[in-house]
């Protein structure tokens, strides 16, 4: 596995513009930087870097966490139990345009968005099975696929639009936001409107999809395990209110560190992908010849779970795998990445860009959500994880409970 993330010459990425380029989806994800290879990726690296890695602007979390659990603890009046997807999607998709894409969509609160209506019209269509098994079909003129694909590109445009209403000022190409370097790299002549559709989405994509996954993921294990949910929930009562939505405080808690890597370890959002195609004959290990042209790709989940790596309780939950303090903890994250152990990232020279931004994220969520609620699973809920695209517990439903004193 670590050939196959670390050989990026001999493994390049080959996204479905390429593999199934007829096809909705790759309609949908097109040449972006998570797809591009060579120049183009490294030029689309370039630009999206330095704000990817900027330090996050928590102010923006903090306010559209509180926004969500107000949704979240008003629904639990009325109903008794949360669906928890739908709002923890809209208040992902609010956080990565408003500090990311530096546009506020409005979305958190308002089921009826626009963008929220396309995507949900637009993602049972992407991942219909049928067609993701036999994308040739996507060559016929079937009409439910040409409608897919109208809803595609209305979808595009519509959110590239959104971005640009968000920017009125003149977009400077040092900025720290995503959506003004783009913006002005495409001002500039430098990147095409194509590219910045495909980028803009890619990084709506990608920056919310993940993140809500990773929230559901999380809420999940602790929802479970009750008695975690309190000890994590102390260790946090323990910082000051103003550490308590500070990244760097929260990055400083063992057991929430703990939480959050094993959660991560055992539930990678994308499970598994295949996008990447031999450039030449490539040996894997010692013993298989891969032709070029041959497609490979990986399996976070079962990787995630290597019994040489992990141990034989692999399977298992269990935070205190990492170590007792933070740098341990910190150190067998890069081991195990490096080892290709841990893959929930990719890892290697075509790592994830958001990795950072998305986990200062979840940590001032998660602290907000730990101090300011407790929940359970609702007892109604069939326990079931996605069998198949992005992993995550199926529709979850909680049962929440408002924490009165929150000192
Ligand atoms: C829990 C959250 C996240 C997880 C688990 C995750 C996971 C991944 C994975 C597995 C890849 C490699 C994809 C592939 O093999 O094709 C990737 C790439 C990438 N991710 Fe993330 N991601 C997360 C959050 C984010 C966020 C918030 C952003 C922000 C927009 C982001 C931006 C990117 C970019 C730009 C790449 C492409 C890197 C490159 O090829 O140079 N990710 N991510």
């Amino acid at each position: 596995m670590a050939q196959v993330l670390k050989h990026d010459e001999d493994f390049p990425k080959a996204g479905n513009h390429v593999k199934n380029p007829h096809s909705v989806l790759a309609l949908y994800t097109g040449e972006n930087i998570i797809s591009a290879t060579g120049d183009t990726w490294k030029y689309f690296a370039a630009l999206a870097k330095p704000a990817l890695q900027a330090d996050v602007d928590a102010s923006i979390i903090v306010r559209n966490t509180h926004n969500l659990i107000n949704i979240l603890l008003q629904e639990q009046k009325q109903t008794k139990r949360v669906n928890m997807i739908d709002n923890i999607q809209a208040f992902a998709i609010a956080n990565v345009t408003e500090a990311l894409l530096g546009s506020s969509f409005e979305a958190l609160g308002n089921p009826n968005h626009p963008l929220l209506k396309l995507q949900r019209e637009i993602k049972p269509k992407i991942f219909n099975p049928v067609h993701l098994n036999f994308p040739s079909l996507d060559k016929l003129p079937i009409p439910s696929r040409e409608d897919a694909k109208r809803l595609v590109e209305r979808f595009k445009t519509e959110l590239a639009s959104l971005v640009m209403k968000g920017h009125r000022h003149k977009c400077q190409s040092d900025s720290s936001n995503l959506g003004c370097r783009l913006l002005c790299a495409y001002g500039n002549g430098k990147l095409s409107e194509y590219h910045l559709q495909q980028n803009s989405l890619i990084t709506f994509v990608a920056g919310h999809e993940n993140t809500m996954i990773l929230i559901l993921s999380n809420l999940f294990v602790l929802a479970e395990k009750q008695e975690l949910q309190e000890q994590v929930r102390q260790e946090i009562m323990g910082l000051s209110p103003e550490d308590r939505t500070n990244p760097d405080a929260l990055a400083r808690l063992p057991l929430l560190t703990s939480i959050i890597f094993e959660t991560l370890r055992m539930y990678p959002p994308l499970s598994q992908i295949m996008n990447k195609r031999t450039a030449s004959d490539v040996m894997l290990g010692e013993d298989i010849l891969l032709r070029a042209g041959t497609y490979t790709g990986y399996n976070g989940y079962s990787t995630n779970r290597n019994r040489e790596f992990w141990g034989a309780n692999a399977d298992v939950f269990c935070p205190s795998r990492w170590g007792e303090t933070v740098d341990d903890m910190n150190m067998l994250y890069r081991r195990a990445t490096s080892k290709a152990a841990f893959i929930t990232f990719h890892g290697g020279k075509r790592t994830c860009l958001g990795q950072k931004w998305a986990l200062a994220a979840h940590r001032v969520t998660m602290s907000i959500f730990l101090t300011t609620m407790k929940w359970r699973l609702d007892p109604t809920w069939p326990r079931k994880m996605t069998p198949a695209g992005p992993l995550m517990p199926k529709q979850l439903r909680l049962q929440l409970e408002q924490i009165q004193d929150e000192a």
